[in-house]
């Protein structure tokens, strides 16, 4: 590790403001606490508020002769094998609409994979650019989506030679990787840019046992959200380019334009500080991780009726990899939803799950995990096992099961009509959720978590994905983009 990864130049410069007692005539208006509502200085803390300035207007960097976030970023880079790396304090959704206003031409193909993030469909409404989905594996038993095969990008790209670039996500929410590396290459030999949505894969690089990371395996552009798993604050996220084929100049303005011109000093010292513990530290701290998720792996696959997804869910599939951080924890044999076991674990035991769907609960472990913690989780489902009050939902069961076989893989194969960007700006109206089937929709619909869009706007509506979102309803799933939160109507472009 190089000796300048052991600095944190702009933590150091931010504390050195503080330190200085500038008196500030900028914002932020609460002037380092002093016209903040008194009760949320008591519960926030009064040097927390001293400490919230903003990076732009000359705040704290005026007078000094290099920016700190020139030097912090330059660092990030070093550490992630990119040629550029840029601070984001609005999470990867900012890097998603930068990439795809950087990738995406208006009108022009661009190979996106269909299990998108709904910030990557709101990156292709505001391109233009026109999706050639591709669909990742599924499981046939879990119904939980897999990596992006090679062969259907190639596919893709031999059917569309004019597509600017190819987009994937991995790792997915429940921690498979796609294969990157092929991938890769199968876009150098095109010469189009690979993106990868990294969101999930922050810590990636820092242990041999982990799956290998975008940019290291060739991809030019990814986007890797630090909040989520590598101990920055909420929001923080880095946008990382390699290689040649993505216009540096073009993503650099891109980020400008979709990111606050405020940003908080803090989130930017957040970043700094956390790629510098990673540097220093990350391999040792995600062997312990690594051990603890382990260890509840075990114990959680213990309990009758949990099953515990882990790496042989991509037995068979060469190049890719399974984040062993992650439990995603198949609840089907309590006979209850993911959905009403999150619910429960909160209400009785104070346990917070990261997300549930039908069939199973995510918890992430991560480098803020304990023996403790873990010993509170596997506590929590040992008692739900042993509860003989809890409902029996055998029939629920097979609803579910039911549901899953007739949507299959429900991001797949809907016929798009027009692209998200003509749907979403066409003249619209609004129907009945059941009288939606075969109409073109206006307006996105996703669960969220995981946040993947199970109707983009443009796309023709199947009885499927109807069946699919009043069952989701029915069963507790909460829904987002759509401008009808109950969704017993939805936006559709005007016949
Ligand atoms: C695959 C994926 N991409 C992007 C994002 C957006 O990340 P952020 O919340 O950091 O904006 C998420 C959030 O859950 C995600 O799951």
């Amino acid at each position: 590790m190089s000796e300048e990864q052991q600095r944190a130049p702009y933590l150091e410069q931010w504390l050195a403001y503080v330190d200085e007692c500038v008196i500030p005539f900028t914002t932020p208006g609460h002037k380092q606490g002093r016209g903040a509502p008194p009760e949320f200085v008591a519960a926030f803390g009064e040097r927390a508020l001293a400490l919230d300035i903003p990076h732009d207007g000359g705040t704290f960097d005026a007078h000094l002769e290099h920016d700190p976030l020139v030097a912090a970023e330059r660092l990030a880079a070093a550490l992630w094998g990119a040629r550029d790396a840029v601070f984001l304090v609005n999470g990867s959704t900012t890097g998603n609409l930068a990439a795809l206003l950087t990738l995406g031409r208006p009108g022009q193909p661009i190979v996106v994979t269909r299990a998108m993030h709904k910030s990557l469909l709101a990156g292709l409404v505001l391109s233009g650019a026109r999706p050639v989905y591709v669909v990742p594996a599924v499981h046939p038993e879990s119904g939980i989506l897999l990596d992006l095969p090679p062969e259907s990008v190639a596919q893709a790209l031999a059917a569309w030679p004019d597509a600017t670039a190819v987009a994937l996500v991995s790792p997915t929410y429940t921690g498979v990787t796609s294969d990157t590396a092929e991938l890769a290459a199968l876009c150098h030999a095109h010469g189009v840019p690979l993106f990868v949505d990294e969101a999930w894969g922050p810590h990636l690089p820092f242990h041999p046992a982990l799956p290998a990371a975008a940019i290291p395996s060739g991809a030019d552009l990814a986007v890797t959200s630090l909040h989520k798993l590598a101990g920055s604050l909420t929001q923080t996220a880095l946008l990382l380019m390699a290689g040649n084929l993505v216009d540096q100049a073009q993503l650099r303005a891109a980020t400008a334009m979709v990111q606050t011109t405020s940003p908080a000093a803090f989130l930017y010292a957040s970043l700094d500080a956390a790629r510098r513990r990673l540097a220093l530290e990350g391999e040792q701290l995600l062997a312990r991780t690594l051990e603890l998720a382990e260890h509840a792996r075990r114990e959680l696959a213990a309990i009758p009726g949990l099953e515990v997804v882990g790496p042989e869910i991509v037995a068979g599939r060469p190049g890719a990899g399974f984040d062993r951080t992650r439990l995603v924890v198949d609840v089907q044999g309590f006979g209850l939803t993911g959905l009403e076991v999150k619910r429960i674990l909160r209400r009785d035991f104070r346990i917070a799950a990261e997300m549930a769907d039908l069939v199973s609960v995510v918890f992430l472990i991560t480098i803020g995990d304990t023996p403790e913690t873990i010993a509170a989780l596997v506590a929590a489902f040992r008692a739900l096992a042993a509860d003989r009050t809890r409902p029996d939902c055998a029939a629920g069961r097979r609803a579910v099961r039911a549901l899953l076989r007739s949507t299959g893989p429900i991001v797949a194969g809907a016929p798009q009509a027009m692209t998200p960007r003509e749907a979403f700006f066409a003249p619209a109206e609004r129907v009945p959720l059941a009288d939606a089937v075969g109409r073109v929709a206006a307006e996105p619909v996703t669960p969220y978590p995981p946040g993947i869009p199970v109707l983009a706007p443009g796309e023709v509506v199947r009885p499927e994905v109807v069946e699919f979102l009043q069952a989701g309803r029915a069963a507790g799933m909460r829904f987002n983009g759509a401008s009808d939160p109950t969704l017993a109507t939805l936006r559709v472009v005007r016949a």
